[in-house]
């Protein structure tokens, strides 16, 4: 590619990137049910946002619907790491289906937190996340009658709500730090008796990897991030480089989507990758620049991670079952 500079192409690599635990977790799951159980298990959804990820279990047996509805009477259906609102669960359960529940660990926390502070403690919601993402339904499903769900700061001065004293604030938990501590801000300007959670909703794992593409950014021309296009926490990732200085920011899912006309006028290229990304694309993205000259590698890391959930219980007594 044609530039406009002189001297060594460089890489900064953000890390934490990648795989969280809850992906790990609900990956793994699926994987296992294949070898106790058998092909094919049926998977509610995709089982995380990936497209390498779903292509890849699909080719080993996995069937992906959309609802438990198609599903056939008796057969073995996973929830996927974003969780499930009860009402999905009954369904599963009047089609007489087996099922792994996959959810996220950090995500039933927030489902639990939707359950106590609308029945013990007669709270209204304000849920911060996307209308229409899969986790915001599965948590929005746990209190319907007392949730609304509020996207972000723009929408604060429309919403109504039935006693503005009595009003808790929880999220999704794959947003962009920033923007939800001003959706926060907004709302409590409004209602000042706003109770906040007990603790953040948004995970360590969206927060480390927002930080470490935060502390990348202010020094690339460009930053690639490696993530699908329906993975929130993925293209978060890319609107943080955008603000934290990055002259341009893009997504692809794999290597061979990286356009070589970005690469004029980069010098120094910033790749990270969201929670739900095999770190053998970010691997074949690091290759591909290394054939443009990019091959001076500079991790940068900002914080260790060594969280691991314990598999889902069905799937420790299935193993456990099979020896
Ligand atoms: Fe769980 Fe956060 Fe990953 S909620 S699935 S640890 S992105």
């Amino acid at each position: 590619a044609a530039s406009s500079f002189d001297g060594p192409r460089k890489i900064l690599l953000a890390a934490p990137r990648g795989y969280c635990a809850g992906v790990d977790r609900a990956v793994i799951a699926v994987e296992k049910a294949l070898e106790t159980h058998g092909a094919p298990v049926y998977v509610r959804k995709e089982i995380v946002h990936n497209r390498h990820v779903v292509d890849t279990l699909t080719e080993k047996g996995v069937i992906f619907v959309e609802e438990a509805s198609e599903v056939p009477e008796g057969e073995l259906l996973v929830f996927s790491a974003h969780g499930v609102s009860p009402a999905v669960k009954q369904a599963a359960a009047d089609r007489n289906l087996e099922t792994i529940d996959a959810t996220c660990p950090l995500v039933t926390k927030v489902h639990r937190e939707a359950v106590r502070f609308t029945t013990k403690d007669d709270f209204h919601i304000l849920l911060i996340g996307h209308d229409g993402h899969e986790e915001v339904e599965g948590t929005f499903g746990h209190a319907p009658e007392a949730t609304t769900i509020v996207n972000g700061p723009w929408e604060v001065d429309q919403i109504e709500v039935p006693d503005p004293d009595r009003l808790i604030w929880l999220s999704q938990t794959t947003l962009s730090v920033d923007e939800t501590m001003e959706t926060v801000a907004k709302l409590r300007e409004r209602f000042p008796n706003l109770q906040d959670p007990p603790s953040d909703d948004i995970c360590y794992a969206t927060s480390n990897r927002q930080a470490a593409i935060k502390k990348v950014s202010p020094e690339v021309d460009l930053v690639i991030v490696v993530g699908s296009a329906n993975s929130s926490n993925s293209v978060r990732l890319k609107e943080v480089a955008k603000e934290y200085g990055a002259k341009r920011a893009e997504r692809v899912d794999f290597a061979n989507q990286v356009d070589e006309a970005w690469f004029e006028d980069a010098q120094t290229i910033g790749v990270t990758s969201g929670a739900s990304v095999p770190e053998v694309l970010v691997q074949e993205v690091l290759r591909l620049l290394e054939e443009y000259g990019y091959d001076d590698v500079e991790e940068v890391v900002t914080a260790e991670e060594d969280i691991i959930f314990s598999l889902p219980k069905e799937v420790r007594k299935a193993l456990k079952e099979a020896g």
